[in-house]
């Protein structure tokens, strides 16, 4: 049994963690500051399964130092996960606050306290000007890459693709957390793990058009609101895989289990190529699962960040923690579904653009 406490537990994935942890006999503690639009909502849910809470943000150092010394591991998942963060000439102050300056508190009061750290890191890391370089295919719904570039195959990226380019403030700020995490795994010998998440779903996601889109997508199509196709043409062949939450979930309390055998060795996860969609395709799924078929407008604009084609290759990550991804596009579009047909009073206010 591990002490565990979880910066951005009342976010969609540490919520999700926080409940599946305690399930097992874990002793969960969520810090959020609450900044997140519906949070209070999974304050509820975490409480209800017997995790603590603590009030605090992980910018100030006092607010982390208020909590009890007793943890032995940190999860590390909150965030201010939007790309288009930056991109209409906002500062970058805000960004790098929260999730530089934030990720550094965390990452010191592990070293204060001998805690081991697993650091939900973003797919958002691999510059988007490079990827968006590659050679692609256009194929009836979706573009494809068929060819082998460093670091990419059409398994999907691995951690060796070229990290030089420009990747959004929010790749940026992760980034640096992942390299400030490894110097203080390696400097102060803390275990720690670092997860470059691809896009992650499923139920309790509060999905926006800018963070969680296949939830967003099928909400949009479970209340009859209209959608747009933006960018490359606007004919809605980008391509991302997905990764449903318990997914992830399972992966993690693998990880946990062998955490002291990790200095900062960088993972991706995410769906990998049996669990990848163009947004075309998703409407077809959203479609066949919600029975609605709404208005989807088309802007050919590219929009600053957005990525034409981006997969996962899981290999290390299978192979280490002898893990797969179990759930496949529809089975996740089909979850999500069916908890917003539960939760539909709850969650409309929050989730019906
Ligand atoms: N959801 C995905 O598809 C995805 C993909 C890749 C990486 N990630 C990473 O996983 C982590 C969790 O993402 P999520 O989808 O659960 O996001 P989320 O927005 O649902 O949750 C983030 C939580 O962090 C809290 N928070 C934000 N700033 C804070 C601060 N300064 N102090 C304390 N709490 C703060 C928010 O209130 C929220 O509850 C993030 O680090 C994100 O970068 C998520």
């Amino acid at each position: 049994m591990r002490n565990i406490l979880i910066t951005g537990g009342c976010g969609f994935i540490g919520s999700n963690l926080a409940v599946s942890l305690s399930s097992q006999g874990h002793s969960i503690t969520c810090f959020d500051n609450l900044a997140r639009r519906g949070s209070e909502v999974l304050l509820n849910r975490i409480q209800a399964a017997g995790c603590r809470f603590v009030h605090g943000d992980i910018r100030c150092m006092e607010d982390l130092q208020r909590t009890s010394d007793s943890f032995d591991l940190i999860i590390e998942c909150s965030a201010e996960p939007s790309v288009l963060v930056g991109t209409q000439g906002a500062d970058a102050s805000f960004m790098v606050n929260n999730n530089l300056i934030g990720s550094l508190n965390c990452f010191e009061i592990a070293r204060q306290r001998r805690m081991a750290i697993l650091f939900l890191s973003t797919s958002r890391i691999y510059p988007y000007d490079r990827l968006n370089r590659l050679t692609f295919s256009e194929e009836a719904t979706r573009f494809g890459y068929a060819d082998d570039s460093p670091g990419v195959s059409a398994s999907g990226v691995t951690t060796d693709f070229p990290l030089n380019g420009a990747r959004s403030l929010y790749g940026a700020t992760k980034l640096a957390s992942e390299i400030m995490l490894q110097e203080y795994s390696h400097s102060y010998n803390l275990p720690a793990i670092i997860n470059r998440c691809g896009v992650i779903a499923g139920p309790w996601q509060l999905g926006k058009v800018d963070q969680g889109v296949f939830t967003f997508w099928l909400a949009q199509h479970y209340f009859g609101k209209e959608l747009k196709y933006i960018g490359f043409g606007g004919k809605g062949k980008q391509v991302r895989d997905l990764l449903h939450i318990q997914d992830l979930v399972n992966l993690i309390e693998k990880q946990i289990a062998r955490i002291e055998e990790f200095r900062g060795q960088v993972f991706n996860v995410g769906g990998s190529t049996c669990s990848s969609l163009s947004l075309q395709e998703t409407t077809a799924l959203c479609q066949k699962i919600t029975g609605n078929k709404v208005n989807i407008d088309a802007s050919p604009v590219d929009r600053p960040a957005d990525i034409i084609w981006y997969v996962t290759d899981n290999g290390d990550t299978e192979a280490t923690f002898q893990w797969k991804p179990e759930r496949n596009p529809e089975t996740i579009l089909t979850d999500i579904f069916d908890w917003l047909h539960e939760n539909e009073h709850t969650f409309t206010g929050l989730l019906k653009g």
